[in-house]
Formats: structure tokens, sequence, C-alpha cells
């Protein structure tokens, strides 16, 4: 039986409940589920709730002003958000508390207390404002996990300057399309980062992705791997940050930004070969991550959140920066890899620091489970009280083995559904109420209307189907950057007044949701988000290339990787070391997450009769599965062929 067939029967099946420990709900900030009655006889005076426990310049006229399907929340307030993360606490008993704990890749580490973010964050706005950086102008940052990459966003959102984070891992031209596409002024990078031992030549790609991006005045480059890195810093334009924060001034005032200021432009894969350039603004997405990152992970004053995504990703921005800082909490940031330099190294920090709460994704949990128990075990994991899982569809296994061997079975697991455009977790259980079955993200957040519909936008009580939203929440995107017909057509088309998701889910007849991954061309490997058509363009790009379709298959691991189906130019012949070429090829222009696992050669492309590429079928021969209809095909034996041919290789 083919593996996806497997985990979801497993999934649909599964039928273990485990309610919430009697010590872990009296102490948890919510006791009780009437919360969700609440919420729901006024989701406004609900999000007011939370708004209220923020400081803001100007109060509120309306709490929301919803034209479908465009939101506008907190209507006339007036509000910083970095002020919210750090000088609201500088004046009360955090001071002195560690705001970032960061931990280096090769072992060297800082602990940044609120009062040492309060200087660093406003002497880097100065910077910035020196530079000639005015509100409203978009600021690339291009870093690794160091602590730098938190204190440019808060500098930036404190003068207003909307930051877009690119994520390391992406290659020089990824990079220069998302700067080209934001027209950014600035970026912000290092001469390098450590990956396993290896220094990621983050400068190098940047001078390369300068050229063709006009828009950057200056570059400002922070040291951090010094010389195992050899850069050129080119006069004028680059700058370094140590040089340039030696004489900035201590303090500077915080703009006044409206509710519906832009905050950030995060890029993230849609349906099409183009990233989209997600926008969220500032009153509503701080009070969607701070009632969010207090509910959801039961935050505590004394409590230690590790969140292991990257900063250049959403959740990276709502739960190691924003969501935990607006809370006052101490945020501990990794730099490097889980098995660097050994494969106990997650375990290592728990135990060092003594992580109270623990944020992954399952495919890091389903590789734990197949390096083994014996790692986790070295190490003392008693600190540790909520985990949390996010990113894609966990698997009831590895739900089990993470709840058995990182919780010792007695902290609750939040598995929380959202996405780059939600900015805020939106499904996940209250761990101080939820009965917990594995692998299911339980149900909508207080205030958060989801759910399950047919084709035809019908709710379907119990049942598979589309997962869609259905009235507004205070943290949803506003717009794709530049291009605001893209959002109405690509969310709030397919569903006449509903948010589309692009994920299926199932609701069982306790109301619970089980994510099913996604229904569109988005794949979903190792939990970042790649785009069947951004590889398809990728390959296509390549001389001898003339025709690729990619589909996501499932993997045990990575829950999909990459099978690419190419058709060469008619002069060129296929050879394994093509296969090589044209990965590092995909690699170069997008970064490594869009690597194929699997590249076959093929003469043709099973298509319909009226030339639309078969994905399905594609998708059928990479897992194995026997081919189903095949009559809509303009040449039915073209997938016999393939499906032949890919059997001879895994053979
Ligand atoms: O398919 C869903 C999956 O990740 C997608 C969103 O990806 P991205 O914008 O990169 O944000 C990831 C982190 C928030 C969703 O459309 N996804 C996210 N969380 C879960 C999930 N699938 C199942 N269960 C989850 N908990």
């Amino acid at each position: 039986m083919a593996k996806e067939a497997k985990t979801i029967l497993d999934l649909l099946k599964e039928k273990r409940v485990f309610s919430p420990r009697k010590d872990f709900s009296e102490n948890a900030h919510v006791k009780s589920e009437s919360v969700y009655k609440k919420a729901s006889r006024s989701r406004e005076a609900f999000w007011e709730g939370f708004a209220k426990e923020l400081d803001w310049y100007k109060k509120w006229r309306k709490v929301l002003d919803w034209k479908t399907p465009h939101s506008k929340w907190f209507v006339g307030g007036k509000i910083n958000i970095s002020y919210n993360c750090i000088d609201r606490h500088i004046n009360t008993a955090r001071k002195n508390k560690a705001a970032i704990i960061w931990e280096g890749e090769p072992g060297d580490s800082r602990v940044i207390t609120y009062w040492d973010l309060y200087r660093e964050v406003n002497k880097f706005a100065n910077v910035l404002k020196k530079l000639g950086v005015k509100k409203g102008d978009r600021i690339t940052i291009y870093l690794p996990m160091i602590p730098e990459a938190a204190v440019a966003m808060l500098a930036c959102a404190r003068i207003g300057a909307p930051h877009s984070v690119v994520f390391g891992g992406f290659s020089a031209d990824s990079l220069r399309d998302r700067i080209n596409d934001s027209q950014a002024k600035i970026l912000i990078t290092s001469d390098g980062g450590f990956r396993r031992g290896s220094v990621v030549p983050l400068k190098k790609n940047a001078d390369e992705a300068l050229f063709g991006a006009a828009s950057i005045e200056k570059v400002i480059v922070v040291k951090r791997v010094g010389e195992k890195a050899q850069i050129e810093m080119k006069e004028k334009r680059d700058l370094w940050w140590h040089e340039l924060m030696e004489n900035a001034p201590q303090y500077c005032e915080p703009e006044k930004m409206d509710s519906e200021d832009m905050l950030y432009i995060l890029y993230t894969s849609g349906t099409t070969g183009k990233p989209k350039g997600i926008v969220h603004t500032t009153g509503g997405y701080l009070v969607g991550v701070y009632a969010t990152t207090k509910w959801v992970f039961d935050l505590k004053e004394e409590d230690t959140f590790w969140c292991t995504a990257d900063i250049g990703w959403v959740t990276g921005h709502s739960y190691i920066v924003y969501g935990p800082l607006a809370n006052g909490a101490t945020s501990l940031m990794y730099e490097g890899a889980p098995d660097y330099p050994d494969r106990d190294r997650f375990w290592e920090i728990v135990e060092k620091y003594g992580v109270n709460i623990f944020y992954t994704a399952p495919t890091a949990i389903r590789v734990f489970m197949k390096w083994g128990e014996e790692y986790p075990r070295k190490h003392d994991l008693s600190t540790l009280r909520l985990l949390g899982s996010v990113g894609e569809p966990i698997n009831p296994e590895a739900w089990m083995w993470y709840y058995v061997n990182i919780g010792n079975k007695k902290c609750p697991i939040v598995d929380t559904w959202w996405q780059t455009e939600t900015g805020m977790i939106l499904i996940t259980p209250l761990p101080g109420v939820t009965k917990l079955k594995p692998a299911s993200a339980t149900k909508p957040f207080p205030g958060i209307e989801a759910d399950v519909v047919d084709e035809n936008g019908k709710s379907i009580e119990v049942g598979a189907g589309y997962l869609v939203l259905k009235s507004p929440w205070p943290a949803m995107l506003r717009t794709i950057y530049g291009d605001p017909e893209r959002y109405v057509q690509q969310y709030w088309s397919r569903f006449p007044n509903m948010y589309f998701t692009g994920d299926g889910a199932k609701r069982d007849k306790d109301g619970y949701l089980w994510l099913l991954g996604r229904v569109d061309d988005v794949m979903n490997v190792a939990g970042h988000r790649v785009s069947t058509m951004e590889v398809e363009s990728a390959l296509v790009d390549h001389p001898s290339v003339a025709e690729a379709a990619v589909i996501g298959k499932t993997d045990e691991l990575k829950g999909q990787a990459i099978s690419a189906f190419v058709t060469l130019k008619e002069s060129i012949k296929s050879n394994s070391g093509l296969v090589d070429e044209l990965k590092k090829h995909v690699t170069k222009k997008i970064g490594a997450i869009a690597r194929p696992d699997d590249i076959i050669f093929t003469a043709e492309l099973p298509k319909t009769r009226s030339g639309k590429i078969m994905r399905r079928l594609l998708r059928d021969i990479a897992e194995g599965r026997a081919l189903g209809d095949t009559t809509t095909l303009a040449d039915p034996t073209i997938v016999r062929q393939l499906k032949d041919k890919y059997e001879d290789k895994e053979g």
C-alpha cells in the first residue's frame, strides 16, 4: 500500500484521547471552555479585550471595519510594536529579564535582557534614520539566526519601515526577486552564517543579488563569521553594522503608527511561479500574535520559550519575535542545525537553558524518531511543560513519539494550524481545556470561524472537504504587495465570502478538525512551502529543458519530496550528469529547499486533450499507485511508459 494512503487511513482511524492534566488546567490561563462561547457571542469584544492589554498612543474608534474581503482592525488606533515589545517592559521587573537567549551553532551564546534589547533597537533605529530611511520605506533583511535579525526587525517596526525578511537559505536570484518586488531601499545582511560547521556565504549571495536590484542604496553587514568568509565591501554602498552602531544615539522616539500601517511584507509561495508578498499591518497583527502566544502556549512570566523556526518564515516572525516579546517573555533563538555537532543538539539546548515550552515542526519530530530515543534520553528534559507542532500535518506515530519521548507523557501537545497569510495561529487546542486527539489540530481558536465545505461551498458537518474561514481575524493578511487583484482572486474567489486556505480538512463527529494537506499546487517539503510552478520555472530556465512538471510525492520524513518530470529539447541526450546539473540549477535559482529529489526524463508529459498536464497521474506514478482513469489523456501510452521508467529507476 502506498505510504500516503496508510498515513491518512491511520489518521482517520485514530481513537486515542488525552484529557488535560488537572495540575496543568488549574494553573492555565484558560481553564474553562466557556471562552469559546464568550468569544462567539461577540468576536469584536473578545479581541478588544486583548487589545486593551497592550499600550496604545490613541485608542481605536471601532474594533472592526469589514467590507469583504477587506478588513480594518482597531480603526483609528495608534500604536508602535517595538514600544509594546520592549519599552513597556523596561519600567517593570522585566527590565533585566532575558528577552532573547541566543545559542550560536559553534556554541557561542548571548543573553540579551529587555534593557539590552531596548538600547540595541533604539540605536539601530537611529542608524536607519541616519541613512535616510523614512516611514513606509521597505528594508530587506537577509540574515542568519542571530540576535541582530530580531534587532533589525524591531528597529524597522520602531520607525515604521516595513521589513521584508528573506530566509537565509534562499538563493541570490530569489533574494533579488524579493528586493525588486518590494523596491527595498536598504539590505541588511551578514558576512556569513554557520550551518553544520560550514559557512553560508550570505554576503556573496547578496552581492550577486544586487546586480539587477537597483532600489538598494546601502547594504549593512553584520560581522558574524569574520575571517571564515572572504567578502568584499563595496565602497560607499556597504557599511559594517558594528561601525554604524558605535556612535548611534541611544534613544529613538517610536513612530506613532496607525493600526493599519504596514508592519511587514513576507514572501511565500503560491500557485504561480511568482512568490506573493504577504502584507501584514500593525494593530491587528500585534493583538493576534499577543493573544495566541499567551493562550495557546499558556505562556507564563517565568517560562523560557523556544520556537525552532527560522526568522525567515512567518513562524519566526510571530512566535520568536513579536508574540513572545509582546508578552514580555524569554524567547530562545538557535542558529544551527539539529544534528550539529551531534543529534542531541536540541535536547542539549533544552537542558542547558531549562526550556519550558518547545515548538517545532513534524518533519523534525520524524527525523528525531528515526535517530532514536537515545538522543533525548541523554538529557534532562524535565523542565518542559508544553510542546507545540506547526507547519504540516503531524501523523499519529510522530505525535505519540513526541508525547512519550520528549514530553514524558506529561506535556500537552498543541498542534497549531495556520499560514503566512493568517499571521497567527487559528486552529489549535487550548492546553488547559482541550482534550487532545493525536494528529488533530482540534478546534478553531476562540473568535475564529473555520469551516469544512464541499465543492459548492456548502458546510460539511462530518466528513472531508476544503478548509475555509468565514469571518475576519485580527492578524489576517491585508493584501498581496503591489497586487491587490491577486489577493481577491487567490483567496476570496473560490468560494463567495469565504477565505479559501488551500488546505483540505476533515471534521469528525466531535467537531475536531484533521488537516489533510494542500489541495492546490503548493507542496510542503520538510515544513517549507514550495510551489510546483516555481520549481517548474527554474527547470525550464535551463537551456536543455523543453518542459517540466513537478509534483510533491509523499515522503516519510519530509512530508513531501519533490519529483520532477522533464522533457528535454530535441538535440539533448539525457544522462545522469544532467540530473545533477538540473538539481544544482534549481538550487541556484531558488535555494536548497526546492532541490528536486527525483528527476525523470520523458519524451512527453501526460496531458489532457486540451493540453493540461495531468499531475494526478504523475503523483500516482511517483507514489507507486495503480494508474487511475487515463481516458481523458491525449495519449494514454505515455503514462504507461513513464510508470515503467519510474519503477525501473526505483527498482
Ligand atoms: O498546508 C498547511 C500547512 O502549512 C501551510 C502554510 O504554510 P506557511 O504559510 O509556510 O506557514 C507555515 C507555518 C504557519 C498550510 O496551508 N500547515 C501549517 N500548520 C499545519 C499545517 N498543516 C497541518 N497541520 C498544521 N498544524
